[in-house]
């Protein structure tokens, strides 16, 4: 089976959120309304969220991505991790995280089936991370990367959120690991969600373009333009690197053509845009004993009502997504 939205758009990525907890503070992610976390009982069970995956997948979703809050936090994500991977049709199985345990749970990870990982990291200098992140735990974050290099984990990408003023004078350090390393470090233009950056927004924004400047000067480096397109991701390499240097601009070039995903809250709706406020009720029929086939149909009717795009360069700086990335999985 294939989903394939009103757009022709063929969506087979999945991303799941299976937590809101997060345990770090960081500042362009915490929310400055709302309320602050969902009861447990609100959270989906790994149980439901493996029927949710397994409908998925029978009807056109091939890949999967567990994301947070910070999916690591909750009890049991290595053994769901695990089961994920044995789903049928599943070709690949990624995790987003901040890095804060995965020195003690790359192994188990990787034995349960994750191979592609993604870590946020925004700073290479320990009191700006803790500044940023409101915990001194750099050297945890570091160790983890190396340990998931370490156990063979494959591609590591490195997001890095962009705010001028606050580490845009890493930008050529942190591409700069890409000489040595085969990690693709990933630069994301600063997105306007309800966090308690939002104040400071157009102050912190900073263009792709500029980002990419910046890189283009490291020892005269000429990395033209980007040659090489993973999702979202428009990808780059040094001279001599060994990984990829890639840039996320979801304000200056919207990518929404060839979006190719659904996200799953925590809460159990189905977000069929970033940037939409709409959502998809999954939870009542989970837990009023939905079978396969309307958990499918479900998932039908949320990618034909996926929107054609954001439009967030038309109405640039306004709260383009009403909650901060943890309640939806960045
Ligand atoms: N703008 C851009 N990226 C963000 N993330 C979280 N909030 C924002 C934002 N406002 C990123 C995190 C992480 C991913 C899950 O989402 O840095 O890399």
């Amino acid at each position: 089976m294939k989903l394939i939205d009103s757009f022709g758009r063929k969506i087979d990525y999945l991303r799941i959120s299976i937590t809101d907890h997060c345990n770090l503070k960081c500042y362009y992610c915490t929310p400055f309304s709302g309320r602050s976390h969902l009861e447990r009982s609100e959270i989906l069970t790994y149980e439901e969220l493996l029927n949710v995956a397994r409908a998925a997948a029978s009807s056109g979703i091939t890949k999967i991505r567990v994301t947070g809050g910070e999916p690591l936090v909750r009890k049991g994500v290595v053994e769901f991790c695990r089961m994920l991977s044995e789903i049928d049709g599943l070709k690949s199985l990624a995790l987003t995280t901040n890095g804060v345990y995965l020195g003690e749970m790359a192994e188990p990870l990787f034995k349960a089936g994750v191979r592609r990982i993604n870590i946020s990291l925004d700073t290479l200098k320990p009191e700006r991370f803790e500044k940023i992140t409101g915990y001194d735990w750099l050297p945890r974050v570091l160790a983890g990367i190396r340990r998931a290099e370490q156990i063979g984990m494959h591609p590591i990408k490195i997001n890095t959120v962009v705010m001028r003023g606050i580490n845009d004078d890493e930008i050529e350090d942190l591409a700069r690991l890409t000489r040595e390393k085969p990690y693709h470090v990933r630069f994301i233009e600063l997105m306007p969600t309800d966090s308690s950056a939002y104040g400071d927004y157009k102050s912190l924004y900073m263009p792709v373009e500029e980002i990419m400047k910046k890189i283009n000067k490291i020892d005269r480096a000429q990395i033209g333009p980007a040659t090489d397109s993973y999702g979202p991701a428009k990808l780059c390499k040094l001279p001599g690197a060994r990984g990829k240097v890639g840039f996320i601009a979801p304000i200056s070039w919207h990518f929404c053509g060839s979006c190719n995903r659904l996200r799953l809250t925590a809460e159990g709706k189905i977000k069929t845009c970033l940037f939409s406020q709409e959502e998809i009720d999954i939870k009542t029929a989970l837990r009023s004993g939905a079978t396969q086939m309307e958990l499918i149909n479900i998932f039908q009717r949320a990618v034909s009502e996926k929107p054609r795009r954001h439009h967030l360069n038309e109405k640039k700086h306004q709260i383009a997504c009403r909650q901060a990335m943890r309640a939806i999985g960045g």
